[in-house]
């Protein structure tokens, strides 16, 4: 098995907001190294249980085998798509679930996995790798129109069309495989001139989140996590960029509002009252702190944000 070695992310805001304990049911949906689910278990000992799901197999069999080491007997943990946990542990039976969002710091470091345009490598970004479709799959297969709108909706990338139009156009001549080709491409397209960012980041982003559908699972997976919790249970969720944090924020919002409104827009005057389902913890989103954000760099762009079921 490589060696899957991934920092949790503000583990002590996590465990702040869960506030874990030996009576305690946990679900983590994104178990990667176990970093968190490890710190779950070890605050809720010595009988607090954890559910945890990965889409990833080696995450899998790493988290597996970390917290059998310290924790067995304890946890439950099942391999798939975390918008599915509701399908198998107990609804309205945990008290916190966390949702620690995106790929981890293997899957971006093994060059195999195509996550990254440092490390050349296939152009496959796939996290779960029985699912057919990888990122060569929709660089050599979608229309520029369609490649244009997942750079611009998921990458917010200014040159989105520019981008796939040319991409078209080199593919009739040679189909992109790896991912120094479609790195180099973007590169030539839009040199660096100096700046930090290598151009082809936003592309990347877009791609791996298109391949994996994180939006998607994110918003099936919100609605599913909600279910999982009791009455003050907590959710607890880290994002790592605007697109995925605006779907937790709007999620929250809505679940949180005391009314209904018919149709899409909210009318005051034709509003319902209901009782919401959930409450903001902290209607901000917290920040990792500079102790950490001076330790682990994956850490700049996190948020976390905490709701309460009611
Ligand atoms: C940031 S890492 C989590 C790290 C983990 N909290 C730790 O402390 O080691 C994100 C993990 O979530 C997984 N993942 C992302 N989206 C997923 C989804 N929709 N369902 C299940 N796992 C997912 C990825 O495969 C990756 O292993």
């Amino acid at each position: 098995m490589p060696e899957f070695i991934h920092k949790p992310v503000m583990a002590a805001e996590v465990l702040a907001a869960l506030s874990p304990c030996p009576t305690g049911r946990y679900a983590d949906g994104t178990l990667g190294g176990a970093g968190h689910a490890a710190q779950l278990l070890a605050a809720s000992s010595p009988t607090g249980w954890l559910f945890g799901c990965d889409r990833d197999g080696v995450a899998v069999e790493t988290a597996n085998t970390r917290l059998a080491e310290k924790f067995a007997g304890r946890f439950e943990i099942r391999r798939g798509n975390f918008s599915e946990l509701a399908d198998w542990v107990p609804v309205a039976s945990c008290d916190g679930v966390l949702l620690d969002l995106g790929v981890s710091s293997p899957q971006l470091d093994q060059a195999e996995r195509g996550f990254s345009f440092q490390n050349d490598g296939p152009l496959d970004m796939r996290m779960d790798n029985r699912q057919p479709l990888t990122a060569a799959g929709l660089v050599n297969g979608e229309e520029a129109e369609a490649l244009a709108k997942i750079f611009w909706e998921y990458g917010d990338e200014r040159d989105s069309r520019r981008f796939a139009r040319a991409i078209v156009h080199d593919r009739a001549q040679r189909k992109f495989e790896t991912t120094r080709q479609l790195a180099d491409l973007i590169e030539r397209l839009a040199p660096r001139h100096g700046k930090k960012a290598h151009p082809a980041t936003k592309v990347f982003q877009a791609l791996r989140i298109a391949v994996n559908d994180e939006i998607g699972s994110l918003k099936r997976g919100l609605a599913g996590a909600v279910k999982l919790l009791k009455p003050g249970g907590r959710l607890a969720v880290i994002t790592f960029h605007s697109l995925e944090d605006r779907v937790v924020k709007e999620f929250g919002r809505e679940r949180a509002r005391e009314y209904t409104f018919p149709g899409e827009v909210d009318v005051p005057e034709l509003r319902t009252p209901i009782v919401p389902e959930l409450k903001w913890v902290s209607r901000k989103a917290i920040l990792p702190g500079d102790v950490e954000l001076k330790e682990n760099p994956r850490a700049r762009s996190a948020q976390l944000r905490v709701m309460e079921k009611i």
